[in-house]
């Protein structure tokens, strides 16, 4: 067996409902690189290492095999099933059908509740699985308030009916959350968001907080290996900057440890994803040692360069201009 860093000693998080969680979870989405056995092959020595909080999604095309790991080791009582915290997403094609596609999700995943339930992206807006970052649905359509609460109702009816016990949002902005904030019932507890050294979102980050909504950070290392469709040009590799090389230096370690130690103490919680025991464990115990100084956090803070790696171009309706359009970055809803 591996190295196993106990789960007492990993750091939490509290929500705004007094619960406290894991201040890192593993991500599960294999970029279209790695087969759904291998990531739940990695999901399953992540347990046995001490990982509690697990990102999984219903496109991500491998909840099944996840699933079999959880029962694997709740019967090998490797783990409790109240000791894991389990999110997992709804897809844009099912934002008609929310309650169908959570059963699903909590089938698969043989957890028989989610513990945090995320609206994957705030618009129903379908792409194929591999399609290329030209392609456009014909259906696909902007924003819409009302969609969006009636998506949102879907998620507050299972909470009632026990199947999920948190509600989340994905890929927001300030003026989507302005416009739906003030009609939910029940407000998230967090939002899945981009977040990495080299973009950092401080605005969103911010707002976030004062609202009491735990910022959960995705691609927190830059995602190096993201499928080719969200690789640009301009993009920047967050973890060869020199300041990250350096702090890295000065701690013996991958620059990638030093994003995630950032980001802990920053405030969200990270989900990077490996297959790799070595890379997984040592982002795990990553969280139990060796903090930046606030120096080293200030340095990093100078690092945003505003480089969205995730723009969503495969989302946009007929007309839209470009990605931007979908990130309402002139502080008003795009129609
Ligand atoms: N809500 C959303 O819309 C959304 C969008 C995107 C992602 N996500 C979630 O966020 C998770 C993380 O995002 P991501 O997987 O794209 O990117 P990431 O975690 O930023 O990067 C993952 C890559 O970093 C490398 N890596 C991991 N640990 C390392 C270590 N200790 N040292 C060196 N390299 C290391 C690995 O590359 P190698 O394989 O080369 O080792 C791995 O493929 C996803 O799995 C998914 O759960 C959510």
């Amino acid at each position: 067996m591996g190295e196993f860093i106990n789960p007492a000693n990993v750091p939490k998080v509290t929500l705004y409902t007094g619960e406290q969680i894991p201040c890192v979870g593993m991500g599960t989405f294999g970029s279209d690189r790695f087969t759904p056995e291998e990531v739940s092959s990695a999901v399953a020595g992540a347990i046995r290492c001490g990982y509690r909080l697990f990102d999984c999604a219903a496109c991500y095309g491998n909840e099944d095999q996840i699933g079999k790991v959880f029962q694997d080791a709740f019967e090998e009582g490797v783990v409790d099933r109240k000791e894991l915290f389990i999110m997992t997403k709804v897809w844009n094609d099912m934002h008609e059908r929310v309650e169908e596609s959570c059963k699903k999700s909590i089938l698969d995943l043989q957890c028989g509740y989610i513990d945090l339930f995320f609206i994957h992206w705030p618009f129903p807006n379908y792409h194929a699985p591999h399609c290329n970052a030209d392609s456009r649905n014909p259906d696909s359509r902007p924003f819409s308030t009302d969609e969006f609460i009636r998506t949102y109702r879907q998620c507050e009816a299972l909470l009632e009916k026990g199947l999920i016990r948190n509600i989340g949002i994905s890929n927001m902005t300030i003026p989507k959350l302005e416009a739906v904030l003030p009609l939910m019932k029940v407000m998230p507890v967090a939002c899945e968001m981009e977040l990495h050294p080299c973009f950092q979102q401080q605005e969103l980050f911010d707002y976030l907080v004062a609202h009491k909504i735990q910022p959960v950070g995705f691609m927190p290392l830059g995602s190096p290996q993201r499928p080719e469709r969200d690789m640009c040009q301009e993009d920047i590799a967050d973890l060869q900057q020199p300041e990250m090389k350096k702090i890295a230096e000065a701690h013996g370690c991958h620059p990638a440890l030093i994003s995630l130690k950032w980001a802990r103490q920053r405030g969200q919680i990270p989900i990077p994803f490996s297959i790799y025991e070595a890379e997984y464990v040592s982002n795990l115990r990553a969280m139990t040692e060796d903090p930046l100084t606030e120096d080293e956090m200030k340095t990093i803070a100078t690092l945003e360069r505003n480089n969205r790696l995730v723009k969503g171009q495969v989302f946009l309706w007929e007309g839209a201009s470009d990605w931007h359009a979908l990130w309402d970055e002139d502080g008003y809803i795009v129609k």
